[in-house]
C-alpha cells in the first residue's frame, strides 16, 4: 500500500533510536506522517496483546498466539493506519508483519507459509510499499549493549533463537528484494539516520 512504510530489523539494533530522530526530520521538514508501533494506542489491540503478553496464559498454543497478533494487528490497521492513509499521510510503523513472519513463522517454527497466510486475511492489500530493515546481526547488537555474556546458557540459547530471526529476515529479503530497503546499521546513530534519508529520498518517499 502507497506510503505505508515499516521498519523491521532484530533486537537492539536501532529502530525505536532512528524512528525518533525521523520524527524530529519529519516535523523539520513538514513532512505529514503518522508514527505508530504495534498495538497503537488501540484500546482494543491493547487488550488483545494484554492476553498474549499475560504470564498466566502458558496453554495459549503458537497458533493461537500467531492469531491473536493478527487481530491486535488488524485493530491497529482499522482504527489508526487506515485512517492516517486515508487522510493523506505517510505511515510508518516500527515493526509490523514481517515480524510475524520473521520470529513466529520461521523462528517458532510455525511455518512461513501458514503464518503468511493467517495474516493475509488480516492485511489484506495493506501490504507495506517498503520497509527499512536495519540490518545488524543480533551478536552485534547484543556487543553493543554492553554485551550478553555468551558463555551463560540462557544467553546463548536467546542469541541462537534471535540468529534464526536474523536467518528470517534474511529469507524475506530474498523472497522480495524490491519491498525491502536494507541498511547497514552497524555505524553511528547519525550514519544510519543519513543512509535511512538517502535511500527513502532515492524512493521518493520522505
Ligand atoms: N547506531 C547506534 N550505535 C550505537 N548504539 C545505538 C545505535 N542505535 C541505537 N543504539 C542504542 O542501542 C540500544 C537499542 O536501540 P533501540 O533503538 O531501542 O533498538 P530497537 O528499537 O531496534 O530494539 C539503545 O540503547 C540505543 O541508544
Ligand atoms: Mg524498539
Amino acid at each position: 500500500m502507497k506510503d505505508f512504510i515499516t521498519i523491521e530489523g532484530c533486537e537492539g539494533v536501532g529502530k525505536s533510536t532512528q524512528i525518533d530522530i525521523l520524527k524530529q526530520y519529519c516535523a523539520d521538514n513538514g513532512i505529514p506522517v503518522l508514527f505508530t508501533r504495534e498495538p497503537g494506542g488501540s484500546r482494543v489491540a491493547e487488550k488483545i496483546r494484554d492476553i498474549i503478553l499475560d504470564a498466566d496464559n502458558v496453554e495459549i498454543c503458537d497458533m493461537c498466539e500467531a492469531f491473536l497478533y493478527a487481530s491486535s494487528r488488524v485493530q491497529h490497521l482499522e482504527e489508526i493506519i487506515i485512517p492516517a492513509l486515508n487522510s493523506g499521510k505517510k505511515v510508518i510503523c516500527d515493526r509490523f508483519v514481517d515480524s510475524s513472519y520473521a520470529y513466529q513463522g520461521i523462528a517458532r517454527g510455525l511455518g512461513l507459509d501458514r503464518v503468511k497466510r493467517l495474516n493475509q486475511l488480516a492485511i489484506g492489500e495493506y501490504m507495506p510499499q517498503y520497509t527499512i530493515f536495519l540490518d545488524l546481526s543480533p551478536r552485534k547488537a547484543f556487543d553493543r549493549k554492553g554485551g550478553a555474556d555468551i558463555h551463560d546458557r540462557l544467553e546463548t540459547q536467546d542469541l541462537r533463537f534471535h540468529e534464526r530471526v536474523y536467518e528470517g529476515y534474511q529469507l524475506l529479503i530474498a523472497n522480495e528484494p524490491d519491498r525491502f530497503i536494507i541498511i547497514d546499521a552497524s555505524g553511528t546513530i547519525e550514519q544510519v539516520h543519513e543512509q535511512i534519508i538517502a535511500q527513502c529520498k532515492d524512493r521518493g518517499i520522505l
